[in-house]
């Protein structure tokens, strides 16, 4: 069987080529994903497929690829695309790609963190309108995290210790729920944890988001979580758009309620929120919290790794589920 690759992937896929037991197919353009029937089509036979966020990987697709599949290879942390269940009833691993972009989500949180307070978007849009200016004391004043500021990082794992360790430097306050909240290492960074979200939305100046999107997880922000939120703070999402509702999102800004948000995934995605759109204070990026140089080869390189070790009946490094 062939290894279908959903998309080409740079100069990994031709280190890896000769190590594939199988012939490695892919499509030609990194531009567009596979439509649904190419995908239901390429993975006829194949014993491997490595998907990326953009490719949803459920049963009918898992059926269409046969009974010779073993290993669905996520490039990817995270990996709501692909029905897990589907997959463990077919006997079929699936693989996801942690630990080697937590660096580059974190600082791109930092980013987004930084271009909402201090209004970084909003006045480089205002330069490029061309306008006559002159500089004012009042003008663009945002809030300076480092004097005091506390961030609430939701779902503190890998990628939000990588968050912590660098809102530390900042001096910014840090209150975090999850997983390691209650890790030496998380304390170590200056991390307290909260004894509930709302706990945790009540306090914090920032929120930012680091949990995986799961049917728990879908709404984790909603109207009433924004309402419990600091009147004037931020919410920051550079996990999955689900987490949060858009529209009470969207609400919660426009009634002054919230001071802005920074947005890297979004509820509909490709869609983007229209009225979010809109918004001086709303800061919104096309998913690109992985997106660095080094980062993007490394989580090729382990999804191909887990893909050779799986076709050779070995362990794979990074197996999820
Ligand atoms: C990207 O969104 C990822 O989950 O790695
Ligand atoms: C998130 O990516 C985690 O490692 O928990």
């Amino acid at each position: 069987g062939h290894i279908y690759l959903t998309r080409p992937l740079g100069d990994v896929v031709e280190q890896f080529r000769q190590q594939l037991p199988g012939e490695l197919r892919t499509h030609y353009t990194a531009d567009f994903p596979p439509s649904r029937e190419e995908l239901l089509e390429s993975v006829r036979g194949a014993e491997a497929i490595i998907s990326l966020v953009t490719d949803r990987i459920d049963a009918e697709v898992l059926d269409a690829a046969g009974d010779q599949l073993k290993v669905v290879a996520n490039v990817a942390v995270g990996y709501d695309n692909i029905d897990l269940g589907a997959a463990a009833e077919r006997g079929v691993l699936v693989t996801n790609t942690p630990g080697v972009l937590d660096e580059a989500v974190a600082d791109l949180t930092l980013a987004l963190i930084l271009a909402t307070t201090r209004r970084v978007a909003e006045g480089d849009r205002f330069i490029r309108t061309g306008t006559e200016w002159i500089w004012s004391p009042e003008g663009y004043v945002g809030l300076d995290i480092s004097a005091g500021a506390t961030l609430g990082i939701v779902g503190l794992g890998r990628i939000g210790m990588a968050v912590a360790q660098r809102a530390q430097a900042f001096g910014v306050k840090i209150i975090a729920t999850g997983r390691r909240a209650h890790d030496d290492d998380a304390r170590s960074l200056g991390v307290s944890p909260a004894s509930s979200l709302n706990e945790l939305l009540s306090a914090a100046d920032i929120v930012s988001l680091h949990c995986p999107l799961t049917e728990d997880t879908k709404h984790l922000i909603g109207a009433q979580q924004l309402q419990a939120m600091k009147p004037g703070s931020y919410l920051i999402n550079t996990a999955r758009g689900p987490l949060v509702d858009e529209e009470a999102l969207a609400d919660a800004i426009e009634s002054g309620h919230l001071g802005g948000a920074g947005l890297d995934v979004h509820e509909f995605e490709p869609a983007t929120n229209p009225r979010l759109r809109t918004m001086d204070s709303v800061v919104m990026l096309p998913h690109i919290g992985s997106a660095g140089d080094v980062t993007r080869n490394e989580m090729a390189s382990l999804a191909f790794r887990n893909v050779v070790a799986a076709l050779n009946g070995e362990k794979p490094i990074t197996a999820v589920g």
